[in-house]
């Protein structure tokens, strides 16, 4: 049943590609239309980090499955592929294993992360490999400490009780369910993220701040300032009662937290390789503009010149890219704040954090991961200086690697205070990390117009590399069902079908497995 279906889906897709020949003298009522009509159409992608990446991968699948006939250019303006996914060497050298400057894991519910990795033969490694300890600082001391793994231990903190992570654990397995159903054969396709939101019942989670919504759900108010603060903090430099309820469950779905070997970028690159797309890298795209031409009406003008395409994926947050758009396009997408974080890597010789700064006893160990709470803030007491530090493992017998993020620059001066004056290499970043996300029901929309989409209208829903594989393979599918009369993965699989089929089963991942 299977393979009849999927035949007649390709020779009927293959019929619309085909006898795509339009006499020349037909296309000549445009001035401003070239002699290309009788090419192959094309789709130029804006990004080349885990949206655009992912984005010209999902269209090479219907290429493969379809024999949709389409040539991709992925413009990218700096001179790697990855954008917020990247890595440094420590004292840049290559000898040693490079350090995530930007994104860092992804969890085991992210199948298209988990799936690339496995498709490309990436290694992985755990994220809490090492035996690591886990504390909250709240600018003056630090409130909780514990050692083992550091999720796991957060169940077992006598400060909290047993009902209020119970709690959060089950709204955090609640919400992971209805997530991986977008990676069934079922999973909606939307052009509307509120009427996404509301069919997965996420209403009430995206239009309350994640303190409201967890107290309101039971969860107690220690709980949720200190612990679910400190994840939010940590992932996105946001507090608990200013981030939007999903982000806040979200950034406490850390099961099995994972990074690719040598650089999640890995998978991007991967993706670009295997789809054949053009990439061109240290390529700025200044602006796009329409044409009058049918067939390829989207004119994108680059450093390297004008191209017009048939269809235009724009993937990265558009009020980054300084690119100019027609007013009717640009000015339906809202403007959209980014948290502007630093990121300060460094070597040490100090094997932990000054216990001096944190007014612990000068023989304790202090965490090798230290998040913080605004709590002691809201209470009147000193803010914390930073959002996260933590140590990433050693690079040598006696040095570790540190990352912070913080909202300020950190000086050396205080650096120097931290780290007992034993630092060996500093490396800071400054990034426009993830947008600001406070309670709201509007979403930018994911067309802007017939042929241009928006891959980055899910950030202010959910910011991470996997769900922007997801927005993506959205994003696809719309523009292929638009203008190529095909898709990713072809009509629905019946539900009779689907039966016979392994949809329920948890290794299938719509895009790859159809
Ligand atoms: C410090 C930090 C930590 C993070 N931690 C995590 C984490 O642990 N896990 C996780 O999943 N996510 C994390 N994130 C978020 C994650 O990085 C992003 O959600 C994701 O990488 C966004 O991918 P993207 O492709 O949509 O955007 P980007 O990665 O920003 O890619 C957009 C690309 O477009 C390019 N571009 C922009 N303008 C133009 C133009 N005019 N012409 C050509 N090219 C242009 C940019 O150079 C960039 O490469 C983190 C982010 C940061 C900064
Ligand atoms: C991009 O520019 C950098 C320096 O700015 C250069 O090192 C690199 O080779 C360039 N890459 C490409 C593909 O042109
Ligand atoms: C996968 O990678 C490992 C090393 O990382 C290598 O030994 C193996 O041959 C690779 N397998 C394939 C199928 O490429
Ligand atoms: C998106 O969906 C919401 C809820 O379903 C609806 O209220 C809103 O009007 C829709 N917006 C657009 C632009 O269609
Ligand atoms: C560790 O690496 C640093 C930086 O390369 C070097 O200066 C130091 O001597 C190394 N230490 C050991 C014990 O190898």
């Amino acid at each position: 049943m299977r393979s009849v279906l999927l035949l007649s889906l390709v020779s009927s897709s293959l019929a619309i590609q085909l006898p795509f020949k339009v006499p020349f003298f037909q296309n000549r009522f445009s001035a401003e239309d070239d002699d290309s009509v009788h090419e192959t159409p094309r789709i130029a992608i804006i990004g080349a980090g885990a949206a655009g990446s992912s984005a010209a991968f999902w269209i090479s699948k219907a290429q493969e499955r379809f024999g949709v006939n389409v040539e991709v250019d992925v413009y990218e303006r700096s001179s790697y592929i990855g954008g917020r996914s990247t890595t440094v060497f420590p004292h840049d050298d290559p000898s040693f294993s490079p350090v995530e400057l930007g994104a860092s894991i992804y969890v085991q519910s992210n199948k298209n992360m988990v799936r690339a990795a496995e498709a490309f033969n990436l290694s992985t490694k755990p994220f809490d490999d090492e035996e690591g300890t886990f504390g909250v600082w709240d600018g003056e001391q630090v409130i909780v400490q514990s050692g083992g793994g550091w999720w796991d231990t957060l169940k077992l903190v006598w400060r909290y009780g047993y009902t209020s992570p119970r709690r959060v654990n089950s709204i955090v397995s609640d919400t992971v369910k209805q997530f991986v159903t977008l990676y069934s054969p079922h999973t909606p396709k939307w052009d509307n993220i509120t009427g996404l939101a509301s069919s997965f019942g996420w209403l009430d989670l995206v239009q309350t701040t994640g303190a409201d919504y967890l107290v309101s759900q039971g969860v107690s108010r220690k709980y949720t300032y200190e612990i679910v603060e400190a994840s939010t903090r940590v992932n996105y430099a946001q507090d608990i009662d200013k981030i939007h309820g999903l982000e806040g469950v979200v950034s406490m779905a850390a099961d099995k937290a994972t990074s690719i070997q040598g650089g999640n970028w890995k998978v991007f690159e991967k993706f670009l390789d295997s789809s054949k797309a053009n990439v061109f890298l240290n390529t700025t795209v200044f602006s796009i503009s329409q044409t009058s031409s049918s067939s390829r009406p989207w004119l994108v003008t680059s450093e390297k010149g004008s191209t017009r395409y048939k269809g235009v994926i724009m993937a990265a947050p558009f009020h980054q890219t300084g690119i100019k758009l027609p007013s009717a396009l640009a000015s339906q997408i809202p403007e959209q704040p980014y948290v502007h974080l630093h990121v300060t890597l460094l070597a040490t010789t100090a094997p932990h954090m000054s216990t001096e700064y944190l007014n612990l006893p000068a023989n304790s160990k202090p965490p090798s991961m230290l998040l913080t709470t605004w709590e002691g803030a809201r209470q009147g007491s000193k803010a914390p200086e930073f959002n996260s530090i933590s140590y990433h493992g050693k690079i040598n017998e006696s040095e570790w690697v540190v990352k912070i993020f913080s909202m300020e620059a950190v000086s050396d001066e205080w650096l120097n205070k931290i780290f007992d004056g034993q630092i060996t290499w500093v490396y800071r970043k400054e990034w426009d990390s993830y947008p600001v996300l406070p309670p709201t029901t509007e979403f930018p929309p994911v067309k802007l117009d017939t042929g241009f989409y928006y891959v980055n209208a899910f950030e202010p829903f959910i910011s991470t590399m996997e769900t922007e594989t997801i927005a993506s393979r959205n994003v696809v599918d719309l523009l292929l069902a638009e203008q190529f009369r095909s898709s990713i993965c072809g009509a629905r699989i019946s539900a009779s079908e689907h039966e016979v089929h392994k949809s329920d089963d948890d290794s299938f991942v719509f895009g790859w497995d159809c």
